[in-house]
């Protein structure tokens, strides 16, 4: 059977509204989705919510709403912004849905009667906001070591998942497989962690007379499975009844996650594959975290940036722009609308909207023919950039994809500058202008194919101004001219002032 490429997101939480950190993540699976499928690869995306666990139960408490009834308002507000963010996900998994508690029972099923998961008594500090348990030595000041939040004592019977029992084979697979966790720096923790600590095994049940809201065991109905096990098995169930059924979709291609949740992924998922002698996904790829003048983002700060205003105030394609433009993803980040604006002026309108307003109109100026004798070096920067895409993608590096491409929005800028079509004009020199106005053109042709991925609107907008006939996958992913100017057409300004 064919694999295609599967790429993941977190299944975010619905207990608050979604923000900045979720869109992040968002934004850089579907830049990766729609730069394969551009490439003719069967791609599925796929994203979607965690629904169960105390936070959820205590919130619809709160406001006298039945879980589910909770749930089922907020994650309409995440599938809206999706939309509004252009995210082409193939598919959407609700924890919640009927498919996926099958899968995690079977599961769950497997690894009991391997004597994976055993039942033990259990006293703990839990976390509700992490939705975890801790050791006392771990604690801060008596309060959760992560979040800083009160912690809980809680002693009680619970199962566990024999994750201590899989621990060399872990650190082997890290070390035998580079590339398994990106970038480097998370790779290195993780290691070191393993190195120098021994695995617990994980608790993965909750009593029910405590916790209600989750999904059975299938060999203990006293109990509900915790909400990291039954949240990461979404990664695998999905492809049993969400993805396309006529290809193979296991191992996902690309896991992205946040760095806060990558021992859930890197270690947890992990080991509970090899349990399950399933393959390991190929990458798990951990973004940092985008602050707000470098304090952390919270509702209890007032600081935390709603993607839905951005969008309106600007437009869905500088916002996409700007997350994966002025960072490097991996890395952490602070935001300001300062450094926004900025990227908006001087990246978007004045180098690229610029360029396509000044081609456009020279073209409608001085009817030139479509000449391509002489590429002046274009088609070996651009076949040159075709040439680096796939490497590029496959590391995440998304600042450096962008950059590359302003490379030649500025180089297109500096020729116009110094060809001087209105001289060329004056001097009636018609040949080597038809030559100069053809090249820029091919080069916005070829941006709006290389762009397309970060910002699906804007090249839709290029290629119509522009009038491309051809579809793009028939540029084939190289420099080869072969259109004409008849289909020109004036358009709105790309990025208007603000
Ligand atoms: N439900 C779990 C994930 C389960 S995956 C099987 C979860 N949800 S979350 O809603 O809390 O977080 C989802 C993602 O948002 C995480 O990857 C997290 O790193 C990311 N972000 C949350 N705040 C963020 C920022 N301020 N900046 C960047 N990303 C951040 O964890």
């Amino acid at each position: 059977m064919k694999k295609g490429i599967y790429i993941t997101t977190p299944l975010y939480y619905v207990n608050a509204d979604p923000h900045i950190g979720h869109a992040y993540t968002q934004v850089a699976a579907d830049v990766l989705a729609r730069y394969y499928r551009s490439c003719q690869k069967e791609v599925f995306f796929l994203t979607g919510t965690d629904e169960y666990g105390q936070k959820v139960q205590d919130a619809a408490a709160k406001k006298g709403m039945s879980p589910k009834e909770h749930i089922d308002g907020m994650v309409g507000k995440f599938k809206d912004l999706w939309v509004k963010l252009n995210i082409s996900n193939d598919g959407f998994i609700r924890t919640t849905d009927k498919d996926h508690k099958e899968r995690v029972q079977n599961i769950l099923r497997t690894l009991y009667k391997k004597g994976d998961i055993q039942k033990r008594s259990y006293s703990g500090w839990y976390c509700v906001s992490d939705e975890r348990f801790w050791k006392e030595k771990d604690l801060k000041d008596g309060c959760c070591p992560d979040c800083g939040r009160d912690v809980q004592k809680i002693e009680e019977d619970n199962y566990f998942f024999l994750m201590s029992k899989y621990q060399d084979e872990l650190i082997k697979y890290i070390e035998q497989t580079p590339g398994y966790i990106m970038p480097e720096i998370r790779r290195n923790e993780v290691l070191g962690f393993l190195n120098n600590n021994k695995l617990d095994d994980l608790c993965i049940s909750r009593p029910k007379s405590r916790l209600s809201w989750g999904i059975s065991l299938p060999f203990d109905d006293g109990y509900v499975t915790y909400v990291w096990f039954d949240a990461l098995i979404n990664y695998y169930s999905a492809t049993g009844y969400i993805a396309p059924q006529e290809i193979k979709w296991w191992p996902a291609n690309f896991h992205l996650i946040g760095k806060d949740i990558l021992t859930t992924h890197s270690v947890y998922w992990s080991t509970m594959l090899m349990a399950l002698e399933l393959p390991l996904p190929k990458t798990i790829f951990a973004h940092g975290w985008w602050t707000i003048t470098g304090e952390k983002m919270s509702k209890s700060f007032g600081n935390v940036v709603n993607p839905l205003e951005l969008i309106e105030k600007w437009n869905v394609d500088s916002f996409r722009y700007f997350l994966l433009r002025q960072v490097t993803f991996g890395l952490d980040g602070n935001f300001s609308e300062e450094q926004f604006k900025s990227r908006y002026d001087s990246d978007l309108a004045n180098e690229l909207g610029n360029l396509l307003k000044r081609v456009l109109s020279m073209i409608n100026k001085y009817s030139p023919e479509y000449l391509t004798k002489e590429p002046d070096g274009f088609d070996r920067k651009i076949n040159k950039l075709y040439g680096e895409l796939d490497g590029l993608y496959g590391e995440l590096k998304f600042n450096i994809i962008l950059q590359k491409i302003w490379d030649i929005v500025k180089a297109a800028n500096i020729y116009i500058e110094q060809q001087k079509p209105w001289e060329l004009n004056k001097n009636g020199e018609e040949k080597r202008l038809a030559e100069v106005l053809t090249n820029l053109f091919e080069v916005l042709r070829n941006i709006s194919q290389m762009l397309e991925p970060f910002m699906p609107e804007t090249c839709k907008k290029i290629k119509k101004q522009l009038g491309v006939i051809r579809a793009p996958k028939d540029i084939n992913f190289k420099w080869s001219p072969t259109d004409n100017f008849k289909n020109i057409r004036d358009g709105l300004p790309l990025f208007p002032k603000q």
